[in-house]
């Protein structure tokens, strides 16, 4: 039996005017989101269950009315969202999204093109050229670098260290001889670097076995002396250290390792470079914190994180390489349905040569038209603020007898303890710990803690164009006035 399609709705597009009436209620939502984002609470205590009972419904068969859908939206998602667009999150590492990049977002699904392709998005990919040029320069890493936007900080490492362990098999003839006999190459990173590279080395087959966590200083940057001690040790034993991942901001406290001292040894002892920015790489373009990140142009790769520091909407990152024929010497694979005749006459740069994915969003458009609406001068500007205002905190604190700082960042982190008026250091590490799921029951600002040295801290980071000093005033306050309460029980 056939089944005729006037059955069917012939289309899944609405009536023009219907499609405007939901881009006008759109409209009023988002422009209520941002009215209510100066008091947006950090964050909402759910319990699970009552989160996923909002959700626990049949696979929808029918059709039901946009309008009322994007009511339910408002309620149950927007109105009850964790507080990245306002000022009151401080936890992990949150930015604040820009308004132009969102818009930028809408269009770029409204066109649905794959950017991986040149003649699939000829406009879309020269963009992507361009971020990738205009990154190189934030930097000052080579200008004809070769890049490739990813999903975030994570998978623009694995991209890097796939190119890394790529070339060091090409070197060593591993794709002809196998691995067999030969001892684990290895690499080396400090016992700050985030889980990312450890997530990549296991993914790339390599072990986190081999993955050398170095000791760092005082000041929680990477110990050269022990690196090189654990590289003459792994030499002598007959490992082949092939990698040293820098970082340009850890994840803890924004130290940035000594990349210049990086670089020198990993050229003398033959080894990648790869540094991971992806929390405080594009400070490098500031003229003032410049010199701190003095080598990071020598590096092979680097990964950057756009929805950190770019302030973009989630979610984006960047690797960068030295050159682009490193990527397509690791992403390049021919396939009949892959008409790639028309690269070398009409020089199209293909994407999905250069990156693992065939299919993926047009993610650089944001950035480009977010660059270019507000200037790099000015997102700079909103950089150094989210650094003026981790400076205020750190005043704040060294000026409160009731807490206590325990970090000096160059960056935007600072690390902290509540004390009130305890002397005593379990009691202390106790209120600290207990602070945690009492800020997220109170819910007026949101904050998380790490581990320090084995020490539990209170942990608060700066990246939303959206905070001021009241923001940090009220931060202090309401940690006071929980701790507080926690004391008084
Ligand atoms: C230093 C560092 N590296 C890597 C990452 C991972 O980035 P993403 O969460 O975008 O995957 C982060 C995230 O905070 C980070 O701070």
């Amino acid at each position: 039996m056939t089944t005729s399609h006037t059955h069917f709705k012939n289309s899944l597009d609405y009536s023009p005017e219907q499609f405007q009436d939901l881009l006008r209620k759109t409209e009023q939502i988002v422009l209520q989101l941002y009215a209510d984002a100066p008091q947006q609470k950090g964050f909402h205590a759910y319990e699970p269950k009552e989160v996923a009972a909002w959700f626990d419904e049949a696979l929808p068969q029918g059709a039901s009315d946009p309008m009322a859908l994007l009511d339910e939206v408002k309620t149950k998602v927007l109105d009850t969202a964790t507080g990245n667009l306002g000022p009151n999150m401080y936890a992990y590492v949150m930015a604040g999204g820009n308004q132009v990049s969102t818009i930028a977002d809408f269009l770029t699904s409204t066109i649905n093109q794959n950017a991986t392709k040149w003649h699939l998005g000829h406009a879309m990919t020269e963009i992507e050229k361009r971020v990738v040029k205009w990154t190189a320069e934030m930097l000052g890493y080579t200008a004809d670098a070769g890049g490739v936007m990813v999903s975030g900080g994570s998978a623009a490492t694995l991209t890097g260290l796939t190119v890394a362990r790529n070339v060091f098999f090409r070197e060593h003839k591993i794709n002809q001889h196998g691995l067999f006999g030969r001892k684990p190459f290895t690499l080396y990173c400090s016992s700050e670097t985030h889980n990312s590279t450890d997530k990549s080395v296991a993914l790339l087959g390599i072990g986190t076995d081999n993955l050398r966590r170095i000791p760092a200083t005082a000041d929680f940057k990477m110990d050269l002396t022990a690196l090189e001690t654990q590289i003459r040790k792994d030499l002598a034993e007959g490992y082949s250290p092939f990698c040293i991942v820098g970082n340009a901001g850890t994840v803890n406290t924004g130290a940035i390792d000594d990349l210049r001292g990086l670089a020198q040894l990993a050229q003398q002892y033959k080894m990648w470079f790869h540094v991971d920015g992806a929390y405080g790489g594009l400070i490098a373009s500031l003229d003032e914190m410049k010199s701190l990140y003095d080598g990071i142009e020598l590096a092979d790769s680097i990964a950057l994180d756009f929805h950190k520091w770019l302030y973009q909407p989630f979610e984006i990152g960047c690797t960068l390489v030295r050159s682009w024929g490193a990527l397509r010497e690791s992403y390049f694979k021919q396939a009949d349905y892959l008409d790639t005749s028309l690269e070398a006459s009409n020089q199209r740069l293909e994407f999905n040569e250069h990156y693992f994915q065939l299919s993926r969003n047009a993610k650089a458009f944001k950035v480009w038209m977010s660059l270019k609406a507000y200037g790099f001068a000015q997102i700079q500007n909103m950089m150094r603020k989210d650094l003026a205002l981790t400076r205020y905190l750190e005043q704040q604190l060294r000026a409160s007898s009731d807490f206590e700082l325990l970090t000096q960042s160059d960056l935007a982190i600072a690390c902290f303890r509540y004390r009130g008026k305890l002397t005593d250091e379990t009691a202390i590490a106790e209120l600290n710990q207990g602070l945690i799921p009492a800020l997220e029951n109170d819910g007026r600002v949101f904050i998380t803690g790490t581990r320090l040295k084995g020490q539990f801290v209170l942990r608060a980071c700066i990246i939303n164009h959206r905070k001021s000093e009241a923001s940090i005033d009220y931060l202090l306050d309401v940690i006071r006035d929980v701790g507080t309460r926690i004391m008084s029980r």
